[in-house]
């Protein structure tokens, strides 16, 4: 009768994707309860790599139930194309997908609201995937939005022609104009939507409380990362739902005390793609090579991420937001090589020194303070047990257990699903 819960502790792209398809074997039912698609979670296994969006990481495997929950955002369209693109795995989606009635679609018109209001920020603009989402959860708390139900009834046509012209009229409203083919879009809209109706659509608060009662195991899967959480991220440079532990709560109907375990998942250096505050980021070789060797682009738009050192004060802060009870620290084989590891453990600001996150952080003058181990040479991506681990990287895996007062139980040294070590 519990439920364990995973997600990402920084800016996203921690690899959630890839544990999630570890952990996987160990659960009945695997589901996404925010965020939309502008995840981006990749998992490898057999060579071969996947992406999804919208789609659960625990869609491979054999018997798990994956859910995609009601705090979740669907772009039919994009979720056509991810179902197409796995065709050749013969997945029988009929007995390993439910789908929420009461998850909210985005519609062709809230890509392009995205898209405007970003164009109109300029230089303020969030670094969006232009997915749609902000508006989309715009709809939702505004009590407007479209929810996936909503397809099931006759008169679903009205609905959607009536809130996409409000969208339109809004669109005029904009400083910045967009260049757009409505016909086009609507064209691919009512095709996807069509084959969205061919899936088990369902109340899926319902189905959980039933799984939780029959004894089953469920995995609730986060996108994005702590510090994008729309009331504890860095504002307004985040996304629009509640990526931290509350938010499987609300985006499955899941009763917070019957959480069990919270996986914390964290990058052995930090990432951020998109614009805001990030003070552990690198303009020097070393920050280069994160990227390079730890192939630091986007799933989802391509981006370059920007790329920094851990970052202990930032950690520390979402560790205590979603009351995580293990970590898992991925990566770290892409920092060997590096002659010394820094790690921040304070900010020295405009008011003194801080250890934890400032209100205002782009304008509170914050310097990292840094404390600096010893790097290793050893590669790491072959190694499969912890005692084969060179020392300096074992002293930094048991430095950063000691700073964050949480053990480390999974120390990912690779993106294939073997590269996964249990401590
Ligand atoms: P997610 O959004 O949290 O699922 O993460 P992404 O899939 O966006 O980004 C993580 C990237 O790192 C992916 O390309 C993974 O294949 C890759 N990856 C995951 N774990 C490791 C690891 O331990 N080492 C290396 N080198 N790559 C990893
Ligand atoms: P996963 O699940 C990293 C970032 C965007 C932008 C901000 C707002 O793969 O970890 P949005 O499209 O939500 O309006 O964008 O949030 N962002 C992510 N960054 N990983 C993600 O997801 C992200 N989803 C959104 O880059 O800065
Ligand atoms: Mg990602």
């Amino acid at each position: 009768m519990s439920v364990d819960l995973l997600l990402g502790l920084q800016w996203g792209d921690e690899g959630k994707g890839k544990i999630v398809d570890v952990l996987t074997s160990s659960y009945d039912v695997i589901a996404r309860f925010q965020g939309g698609p502008n995840a981006g979670h990749t998992l490898e296994f057999d060579g071969i790599k996947h992406v999804l969006h919208t789609i659960p990481s625990g869609i491979f495997h054999p018997k798990a139930i994956n859910l995609i929950g009601n705090g979740v955002v669907i772009d039919p369209v994009i979720f056509k194309k991810e179902i197409k693109n796995l065709e050749p795995y013969n997945l029988d989606f009929s007995k390993k997908l439910l789908i929420s009635k009461k998850a909210h679609l985005i519609l062709p018109t809230h890509r392009l609201l995205d898209a405007a209001s970003e164009a109109s920020k300029g230089k303020a603009k969030i670094g969006s995937t232009l997915k749609g989402i902000g508006p989309t959860y715009m709809d939702k708390t505004g009590r407007n939005g479209i929810r996936v139900g909503d397809i099931l009834a006759t008169n679903w046509e009205e609905k959607y022609q009536s809130l996409t012209q409000k969208h339109l009229d809004m669109l005029k409203g904009y400083e910045a104009s967009v260049e757009y083919d409505l016909k086009a879009l609507e064209d691919e809209f009512f095709l996807s939507i069509a084959e969205l109706r061919k899936f088990e659509l369902v109340d899926s608060e319902q189905y959980l409380f039933e799984a939780q009662k029959a004894g089953k195991k469920i995995l609730a899967e986060g996108a994005q990362g702590s510090l994008l959480d729309i009331d504890f991220g860095t504002y307004p440079f985040v996304t629009s739902s509640t990526t931290t532990a509350a938010g499987a709560c609300t985006g499955l109907g899941v009763a917070p005390n019957k959480i069990k375990k919270v996986f914390g998942i964290f990058k052995a250096y930090t990432t951020r793609v998109g614009s805001g505050p990030f003070p552990t980021e690198l303009f020097d070789d070393y920050g280069e090579t994160m990227g390079r060797v730890g192939n630091e682009f986007g799933a989802t738009t391509g981006r370059s991420r920007r790329c920094g050192w851990i970052d202990i004060v930032a950690l520390r802060y979402t560790i205590h937001i979603n009351g995580v009870t293990q970590l898992m620290m991925m990566k770290g084989d892409v920092l060997s090589g590096f002659n010394k590891i820094k790690i921040c453990t304070a900010y020295q600001t405009n008011d003194g020194k801080m250890d934890y996150l400032p209100y205002d952080i782009a304008n509170s003058g914050i310097k990292p303070i840094y404390e600096e181990l010893p790097g290793w040479k050893e590669d790491l991506t072959k190694m499969t047990d912890v005692s084969e681990f060179p020392e300096n990287f074992k002293n930094y895996i048991n430095y950063l257990e000691k700073v964050l007062e949480t053990p480390i139980k999974i120390v990912s040294v690779g993106p294939d699903r073997k590269q996964t070590i249990y401590r």
